[in-house]
């Protein structure tokens, strides 16, 4: 009646009050004290609407505010693909597709995040595209032959964020999924590409401020003598903070026959970061996958901190060569025919060597097999030269090779 709201009432109160003050300044006070405070009562009053101005605007952009304080609020992480322009926000446009998404985009949680209406729909294709990911499966396809069984895990571990991302919107709360993981697999087997990958992806997604990679071992996280293993340590986290830290050869940290060794006070103070930071970094443990399972019998509290194990398996000759044929047509050569059966023959030799790194001795073997093509073209100086000579690899420069010269015992090629 008569309009005579809550507010209505507010203003009327700070109505009789301001003028009561005014009048009895005037009528008690010397004049002279009545401009300060009839100057305090408008600066209070436009205090007061200044307030009741912003308190409108919050709730117009945000009418769940006061039905679901705390559990509507979204983690941090849905506020960083944002930060990347190519992976904005699917709220920043709202979808033709489906209206009713667009009707809830208005709705924002405290931290300016939007909520959807709870009858909204969403696609999760429009999602990944939104988020960008779809950009680093293509880019892990091109880069990495093979690997099926390790881009499977990659993908689901994706799709569990995808979808926890958009429960998120809806203002479904849930614990972030633990990310910290474990790669066993030769050397290599793309495991630190997958890494670097893993980085882009969680960061694309919003659960990693940057998804930059540092990698370390044994030598840069402890140290020789009493109280250098602390800082050490922290300096490497504090570098991997908002990213991955990629601990190769994890297992080394670990010595079991001394019991004191400073790899354990690493240990300890890595536990306790991958607990209480885990919103702010991923560690990502590799090695051989026999000592990594010895690492984790010694070292539970490690293991169960791990939630997802990928394992990269040794690459077939067959794979090693298509491996090959991709890292040389990245570089605009090509391997003859003749040349492909004597590095399948190479193959053959290095694969039962030593230190043989899978996918990395075939780049290197390949460098040195382009410096060996340099070295016969460049020999014939007055001969001219056709673009397909350019780019041809001959067998011949394959077949120089220390592996296969007579002494191959003696000619290990450290890869
Ligand atoms: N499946 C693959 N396809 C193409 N290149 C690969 C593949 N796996 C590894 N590589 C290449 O081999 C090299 C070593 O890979 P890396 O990821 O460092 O292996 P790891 O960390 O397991 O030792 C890198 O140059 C990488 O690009
Ligand atoms: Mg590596």
């Amino acid at each position: 009646m008569f309009g005579l709201t809550k507010q209505n009432f507010k203003w009327t109160v700070v109505a009789i009050i301001s003028l009561s003050a005014l009048t009895a300044s005037w009528s008690y006070l010397p004049h002279l004290a009545f401009a300060p405070i009839a100057l305090l009562v408008v600066v209070l009053v436009l205090a007061l609407i200044r307030r009741q101005y912003a308190a409108r605007q919050t709730s117009l952009t945000d009418p769940s505010l006061s039905q679901r304080p705390a559990a509507s609020s979204p983690k941090p992480k849905a506020a960083s693909p944002a930060a990347k322009p190519k992976a904005a926000s699917p709220a920043a446009k709202p979808k033709a597709a489906s209206p009713a998404a667009g009707r809830g985009a208005a709705r924002r949680s405290r931290k300016g995040q939007e909520l959807l209406h709870p009858d909204a729909r969403v696609a999760l294709a429009d999602e990944r595209q939104d988020a960008g990911i779809d950009e680093v499966f293509t880019d892990l396809d091109n880069k990495l032959v093979g690997l099926y069984p390790v881009k499977n895990k990659v993908e689901e571990i994706a799709s569990l964020l995808l979808v926890d991302r958009v429960r998120h919107r809806f203002g479904l709360d849930a614990p972030r999924p633990n990310l910290h993981m474990c790669f066993t697999g030769e050397p290599g087997t793309g495991k630190t590409t997958v890494a670097l990958q893993m980085g882009e992806l969680l960061h694309r997604l919003g659960y990693l401020e940057t998804g930059h990679l540092v990698h370390a071992m044994r030598d840069d996280l402890v140290g020789e003598f009493i109280g250098h293993t602390a800082p050490k340590t922290k300096r490497v986290l504090d570098r991997a903070m908002g990213g991955v830290l990629f601990i190769d050869e994890a297992y080394y940290l670990y010595r079991a026959s001394d019991s004191k060794d400073y790899g354990q006070e690493c240990i300890d103070i890595l536990l306790q970061v991958m607990e209480n930071d885990r919103d702010k970094l991923v560690v990502i443990l590799a090695g051989y996958r026999d000592r990594m399972d010895e690492f984790f019998e010694s070292n539970p509290g490690m293991s169960s901190r791990i939630a997802h194990h990928l394992d990269f398996a040794p690459y077939t000759q067959d794979e090693l060569i298509a491996i090959g044929r991709a890292m040389l047509s990245d570089a605009s050569y090509y391997l003859s025919d003749q040349a492909e059966a004597a590095f399948r023959d190479y193959l053959t030799l290095r694969m039962r060597q030593p230190r043989f790194a899978n996918a990395r001795s075939v780049r290197n073997e390949l460098e040195r097999a382009r410096l060996r093509h340099a070295h016969r073209l460049a020999s014939d100086p007055e001969l001219s030269r056709t673009r397909d000579d350019l780019m041809r690899i001959e067998s011949a420069d394959i077949l120089a090779g220390p592996v296969f010269s007579q002494h191959t015992s003696l000619s290990v090629v450290d890869d």
